[in-house]
């Protein structure tokens, strides 16, 4: 598991990172920049001289599948989990009861994993208190946005009991207060609105890429996002006290400000330029005032971006993806692959099932919509032989196997994200799920499906060898030209 500067050493090794000292501002520059470079497939970038802020910036660091390869040193997320709950099977009861006797014997396994709370960490080399939000790296990304705006600070809430992060866009209003964007359906916003007239939140820039990547994954309770993130990491968090806030946070992060949200203080907010390219509706959200800010001597912070896909974030939705298929299959072991399509933002999820009984694929596609109730607006479900990245294999199956009138399961009245433009009444709106599986015979009116037309093997056997020659000379025709 790499630290945020050797995640950062690591891009630089391999040469997805270029520095630049030209002068830029965080305000539209620096987002067009780093749009222009995700879309056109550019390196990390490290800016060294901003206009507004005497830090360096660094953007676009997972904006490529290589990247968020590299974050996880090459592990799929996926593999780790369920080697995690193969090993103990205590927490599902999946080996049966003699393997959770055995397990129990595993708990120091699971005591690595708790997170480890510290004295003091390098996020506390400097205090920033008297810098003012409007030094730090806060971006306008598009030009009718309000104001500069934190895009890539976690925002971590709870302690002990319950701790949870996110990345919530975080409006400047003015030197020490921010507009905090958590949207009905977050964790943390549940977390923070424990009955609560204010709550202390701690905004974190650069923590290790892991946690940075799980900051946009949203993990239903009662699971804890603090543990999968620590199951990844293999080790748990190192997390230190805020100095003024009631908030544990990462103990080596580059940079965070440690501030207090009064809950019933709201404040317009938005609009801004979202994930799928349009501005997002002006709401009410609280505002927070900031009690410290503390940080290494030299930190570099991250910055991200939204505008259409596919962006940043479109590209930690791979990653998002291999966390989430371990945990489905826990409760709907049928699921073989899944695929949230980085094009949507989220918004269309591809599933392939093992059916085993009629009506299964549409199991699995309330259980999405149940598990995550804004994101998976459009849920398309096929069989293990489609897979279920190749989008022209998925069109394949919704133009086989689809009878419109048995297959599209619309839902009505169901929560939405507030960003999706298709609605007019921003976060209620509906769901549709297709399913393009191959019915069973109970759901083709007691008929067998029919046959599929596949080529006899014996032939096969015999041209192979002769379809590969004319390929061969094809190729070498195709070069000499
Ligand atoms: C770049 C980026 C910006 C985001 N901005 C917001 C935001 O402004 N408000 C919000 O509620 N979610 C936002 N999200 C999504 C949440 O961070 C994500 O759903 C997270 O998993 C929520 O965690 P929670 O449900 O555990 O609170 C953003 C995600 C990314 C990647």
């Amino acid at each position: 598991m790499y630290t945020f500067r050797e995640f950062l050493n690591k891009l630089r090794e391999t040469g997805d990172l270029v520095e630049v000292d030209d002068l830029v501002s965080l305000d539209l520059e620096i987002p067009h920049i780093l749009r222009e470079l995700c879309y056109r497939r550019g390196p990390a970038v490290v800016f060294t001289n901003v206009r507004e802020s005497p830090f360096k910036v660094v953007g676009n660091l997972f904006c490529s599948k290589r990247r968020i390869v590299l974050a996880t040193d090459g592990t799929d997320p996926a593999e780790r989990i369920r080697n995690f709950l193969r090993e103990t099977p205590l927490l599902t009861c999946t080996g049966g009861l003699k393997r959770l006797v055995k397990s129990l014997g595993d708990l120091a396994k699971l005591g690595r994993l708790v997170p480890r709370v510290v004295s003091s960490g390098s996020v506390h080399e400097r205090e920033y208190g008297d810098l003012g939000l409007s030094k730090l790296p806060a971006v306008r990304q598009w030009p009718k946005e309000p104001s500069r705006f934190f895009t890539m600070g976690i925002t971590f809430v709870g302690s002990e009991d319950n701790l949870n992060f996110g990345y919530y866009r975080l409006q400047l209003v003015d030197d020490r207060r921010f507009i905090v964007h958590w949207m009905p359906w977050r964790r943390s916003r549940d977390i923070a609105e424990l009955g609560r007239e204010e709550v202390d939140i701690a905004v974190v820039f650069g923590a290790d890429p892991i946690t940075m990547l799980m900051a946009s994954v949203p993990i239903p309770p009662p699971l804890s996002k603090v543990l999968v993130t620590s199951i990844l990491r293999g080790e748990g968090l190192r997390l230190v006290r805020g100095r003024e806030a009631d908030v544990l946070y990462p103990a080596d992060a580059e940079l965070v400000i440690e501030a207090r949200v009064k809950l019933r203080e709201l404040m317009l907010e938005g609009p801004f330029g979202d994930h799928l390219g349009y501005y997002s509706p002006v709401g009410r959200y609280p505002v927070a005032e900031t009690l410290a800010v503390y940080g290494r001597r030299d930190p570099l912070v991250p910055v991200t971006v939204t505008g259409k896909p596919v962006l940043e974030d479109g590209y930690m939705v791979l990653f998002g993806e291999r966390v989430v298929l371990p945990l489905l299959q826990q409760i709907a072991p049928e699921v073989v692959d899944l695929h949230i399509v980085p094009e949507s933002a989220a918004y269309m999820t591809v599933v392939s099932v093992r059916k085993k009984y009629p009506g299964q694929a549409k199991r699995v596609m309330f259980l999405l919509w149940a598990l995550a109730p804004v994101i998976n607006k459009i849920v398309i479900v096929v069989d293990p032989d489609i897979d279920v990245r190749d989008l022209g294999q998925v069109m394949y199956a919704v133009a086989t196997h689809v009878e419109p009138k048995r297959d599209l399961v619309i839902v009505p009245d169901y929560a939405t994200e507030e960003l999706d433009p298709s609605t007019p009444t921003p976060g209620f709106g509906s769901k549709l799920g297709i399913d393009a599986t191959r019915k069973l015979p109970e759901e083709y009116m007691g008929k067998e499906y029919p046959e599929e037309a596949v080529p006899d093997p014996e032939t096969v056997k015999r041209v192979t060898d002769l379809i590969n020659k004319i390929l061969r000379l094809y190729r070498r025709e195709e070069t000499c030209s």
